[in-house]
């Protein structure tokens, strides 16, 4: 199983193989599922702004269609801005694959200014969320 630091370095590597021509704002994002498989993904966006699909939905979509059913972390990368929170539209993605028992809510992973690891719970920053 991979540790945050290489979870979060694989979220970097993801970070520069993005498509952001128009925000030209980089995201990287890994996702750790409880098979301790891990995807990635970056953002890519479109001519059409609107379009534009975000790293970690990139990231939890290709787990998703290769078996996966059940996020453990999500580490989350932008060299343009640190403490990278996921948005709320992303939230809400991690939230529908996410274990429901309050112990084991699904960690975010991020760095701070200082290049060190935060930790936060999706339970944290998305509270009584929606789910059917
Ligand atoms: N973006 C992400 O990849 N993840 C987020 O959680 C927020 C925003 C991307 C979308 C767009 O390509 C760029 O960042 C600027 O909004």
């Amino acid at each position: 199983m991979k540790n945050d630091e290489e979870l979060l370095n694989i979220a970097k590597d993801a970070s520069k193989l993005n498509y952001a021509p128009y925000s030209n704002f980089n995201v990287g994002a890994c996702v750790l599922f409880k098979t301790g498989n891990i995807y990635k993904g970056s953002n890519i966006e479109n001519a059409s702004y609107g379009l534009s699909l975000c790293a970690e939905r990139n990231a939890i979509a290709s787990g998703i269609s290769n078996g996966e059913n059940c996020i453990i972390k999500v580490a989350i990368y932008s060299p343009n801005k640190k403490l990278c929170f996921p948005c709320g539209a992303c939230r809400q993605w991690i939230k529908e694959f996410s274990n429901d028992n309050e112990n084991e809510s699904v960690k975010i992973i991020l760095e701070d200014e200082n290049n060190k690891i935060k930790v936060f719970s999706i339970n944290e920053l998305l509270p009584y969320s929606f789910k059917i």
